[in-house]
């Protein structure tokens, strides 16, 4: 069996997603969605699907080992971050050396680095006037959404669209492309 972790701080409509993508596949199975938030609806999300959960914070992550070590015992074939707004500590992207990636709901190198996160992004997007979004999946490296893009996918916006609407188009583009990327970097198809 192939596992997948899953790295969330907030709604969890793409962790969502994917566990339901991955249900009813014998070989992939989502083991765990981890976040840094003890309230995030993910987890109840996760709950209801019958995923195991677990929550950490600032000291757990970044300066002692728990998360790397439950997830070096775990040993998931792919983590993946999924509305994940913390920082990913180098030691774990060291251990986990290309097998850990990113969703990031615009077409990066525009609109990524720190602060650009959930409707920021959105919101510049349409002060900036673009004709098109998307959503861009990559590795993930020690800065913020600078590591190799896997895979990215364009929408059309126009001039009436709010930034509510943008993030709406996004999500449809998330949930179309992003179960199915993850099943291909899994199988080394991409
Ligand atoms: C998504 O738009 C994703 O691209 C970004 O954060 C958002 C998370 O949404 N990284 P959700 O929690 O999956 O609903």
């Amino acid at each position: 069996m192939k596992s997948i972790a899953i790295f969330a701080s907030g709604t969890g409509s793409n962790a969502q997603n994917i566990i339901t993508y991955f249900k009813n596949n014998p070989d992939i199975y989502v083991n765990c969605v981890y976040s840094n938030k003890e309230n995030a609806p993910v987890l109840h999300k996760a709950q209801q699907l019958g995923v195991p959960s677990l929550t950490f914070n600032k000291e757990n992550f970044y300066n002692s080992d728990l998360i790397l070590e439950t997830l070096k015992n775990q040993n998931p074939n792919i983590i993946v971050l999924a509305g994940f707004l913390w920082k990913f500590p180098e030691k774990i992207i060291n251990a986990f050396s290309g097998k850990i990636i990113n969703i990031h709901p615009a077409l990066l190198p525009k609109f990524g680095g720190k602060g650009m996160y959930g409707m920021n992004v959105h919101k510049a997007v349409v002060a900036n006037k673009e004709t098109h979004s998307g959503i861009t999946i990559h590795h993930v490296t020690k800065n913020y959404d600078e590591g190799a893009t896997i895979f990215q996918e364009k929408v059309a916006l126009s001039d009436t669209d709010t930034a509510a609407d943008v993030a709406k188009k996004i999500h449809n583009l998330e949930a179309k492309h992003f179960p199915k990327i993850i099943e291909d970097v899994i199988l080394n198809k991409i």
